[in-house]
């Protein structure tokens, strides 16, 4: 063979071996696992009866991880907080923390337990892992201690982190995350100075990392999509859901269309703190997903996605700035939706085009009902504002929903059934970002896969009559560059809204650990 021959077959060589290795498509698999906590959260364990009881909840991870290579996945995620459980304090979390390495160190726990001290559960995934040959992703926590000169290290010396890892199918830690985003009261933990940008490549695809409140900011997420061009998202969450916009399976599947990503949902499962909803989501539409609030059981999903998932780019207001707005001879009035103040318009005919504004947000709606029923009421709402309970963020909305009964102000209130269903709809608005994720959900809470669709021009509308009654269709907008905006001059609805957060104060609306 000459030196040029030799060269071609091995560029030939190699290149085949890329495409033998590289995949189209990959089996996802997300757990939705129905977490053992502790009984008491604030009470000190030792370190052995931490390790002691996490192990009960690996135990049951190990089964998930175990059918879901038997049934040839790929990947396996796992939800936050899924071998600890929560409501700890920053002491009594302290006996179940790992120190965690960099995966630059390039350490395969399984096969070197100890090269990093004593790391117990980060040795058993990676075993799992290996074992399995699947690549495993979970929540645990790290700490690193620090030093009392460091302008930022806590007064106990150390950091604790909510982390997210990964071991790939030879029980490799491929990638570590420390969630930046923490939620309220999520004190045990620290998040780190800056947004870490967690991604790792394999032969089905690249992959971004991040953890439940992260999803509602920038940096990490959005940066991961947009920079880094991520095929694919982990998510770990243990999300409480919040009708009507912040359902678990609604928004997370909303994010992985507007942001044209595949997105792997795992959450945990606790119906009591509202806590269900994971699943496998496409741009295009959810694969596989699953919702239930009426068994205490976890549930295996499965399902097959593209490596490479395409997506095409939404000027998300350029159909709504080019009409007019339709004139409504029906009355707006004031609705709250999780303490946002909008601006609806009933919808009183069976069907009708519609147009409601606030500040800078008109949002277009033509819709037809399937039957107009004198039990259900619907209205059209736009809002534009700082969201500030909870978390603070800009949001732009324009949503169709219906109402918890039939008197007005009920409209935005929590409702998970519905018996109308609509024949079409087509909702714009004239949204000042390229951030807004649509969302349409049916009656109990179950998506719509391949019923809608998104154009070039920013509508989202049905493709056929909705399967089920109809819950909301909704335009979530996310205006990132204003959540700093001061809040120099408190308007009206931010007073309103003090004032009905002491009234409520008790009850926990949305939690996201
Ligand atoms: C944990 O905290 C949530 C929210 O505060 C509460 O609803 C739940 O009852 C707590 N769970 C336990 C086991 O203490
Ligand atoms: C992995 O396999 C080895 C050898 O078969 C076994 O000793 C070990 O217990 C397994 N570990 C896990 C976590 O499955
Ligand atoms: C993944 O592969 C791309 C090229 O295919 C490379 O540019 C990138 O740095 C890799 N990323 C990681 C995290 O290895
Ligand atoms: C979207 O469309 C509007 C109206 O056609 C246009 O003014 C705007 O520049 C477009 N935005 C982008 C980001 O292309
Ligand atoms: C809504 O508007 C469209 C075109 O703009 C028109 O074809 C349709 O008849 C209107 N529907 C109703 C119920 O007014």
């Amino acid at each position: 063979m000459t030196t040029t021959q030799f060269l071609a077959y091995a560029a030939i060589s190699v290149f085949c071996v890329l495409e033998v290795n590289s995949l189209d498509t990959f089996i996802a698999a997300v757990y939705e696992h129905a977490v053992r906590l502790p009984d008491d959260p604030l009470t000190l364990v030792s370190p052995e009866e931490a390790l002691a009881f996490m192990n009960r909840n690996i135990d049951v991870l190990e089964g998930a991880i175990t059918l879901a290579a038997n049934q040839g996945a790929h990947i396996i995620v796992t939800p936050e907080d899924g071998i600890y459980g929560y409501n700890f304090s920053r002491e009594s979390i302290y006996p179940y923390l790992e120190d965690i390495p960099d995966p630059q160190v390039n350490w395969i726990p399984c096969n070197n337990p100890n090269r990093f001290g004593y790391n117990p559960v980060q040795e058993r995934l990676s075993c799992l892992a290996k074992n399995n040959s699947i690549y495993v992703v979970a929540n645990i926590g790290d700490k690193k201690s620090c030093k009392a000169s460091e302008p930022q290290c806590p007064p106990d010396g150390r950091y604790q982190y909510n982390t997210n890892v990964v071991f790939d199918s030879q029980g490799k830690l491929v990638a570590r995350y420390h969630k930046q985003n923490l939620f309220m009261g999520e004190d045990q933990f620290n998040a780190p100075k800056e947004p870490e940008m967690v991604t790792f490549n394999t032969t089905f695809g690249k992959f971004g990392i991040f953890t439940c409140f992260d999803i509602l900011f920038h940096d990490p997420a959005v940066a991961l999509v947009k920079d880094l061009h991520v095929d694919t998202v982990l998510f770990p969450t243990a999300w409480m859901n919040v009708l009507p916009h912040l359902s678990a399976v609604e928004f997370h599947s909303a994010w992985a269309m507007g942001m044209g990503v595949n997105f792997l949902a795992s959450n945990l499962h606790n119906p009591s703190n509202r806590m269900t909803g994971s699943g496998i989501y496409a741009p295009d539409f959810p694969r596989a997903f699953h919702y239930d609030m009426k068994t205490p059981e976890g549930k295996l999903i499965i399902s097959t996605l593209d490596s490479h998932p395409s997506h095409s780019i939404v000027n998300w207001s350029s159909y709504a700035s080019s009409i007019h707005a339709f004139p409504t001879g029906n009355q707006e009035f004031k609705g709250t939706v999780f303490f946002d103040e909008f601006t609806f318009v009933e919808l009183t005919e069976i069907a009708g085009n519609y147009t409601v504004c606030q500040k800078e947000l008109c949002c277009h709606l033509s819709y037809e009902m399937s039957e107009k029923r004198s039990d259900e009421v619907y209205a059209l709402g736009a809002f534009d504002g700082l969201h500030v309970v909870e978390g603070r963020y800009y949001l732009q909305i324009c949503t169709l929903l219906k109402c918890e009964t039939t008197d007005l102000h009920t409209c935005g209130g929590s409702v998970d059934t519905a018996s109308t269903r609509f024949e079409s709809f087509s909702l714009s608005g004239t949204f000042g970002t390229q951030y807004v994720f649509p969302e349409v959900l049916l009656s109990d809470v179950q998506l719509a896969p391949k019923e809608f669709q998104v154009s070039s021009d920013g509508r989202l509308f049905s493709l056929k009559p909705t399967s089920g009654p109809l819950l909301t269709v909704t335009l979530f907008g996310r205006v990132y560059e204003k959540d700093m905006a001061s809040n120099g001059s408190p308007d009206l609805s931010t007073y309103s809204v003090k004032i009905m957060l002491v009234v409520m104060i008790p009850i926990v609306f949305s939690l996201c650990w």
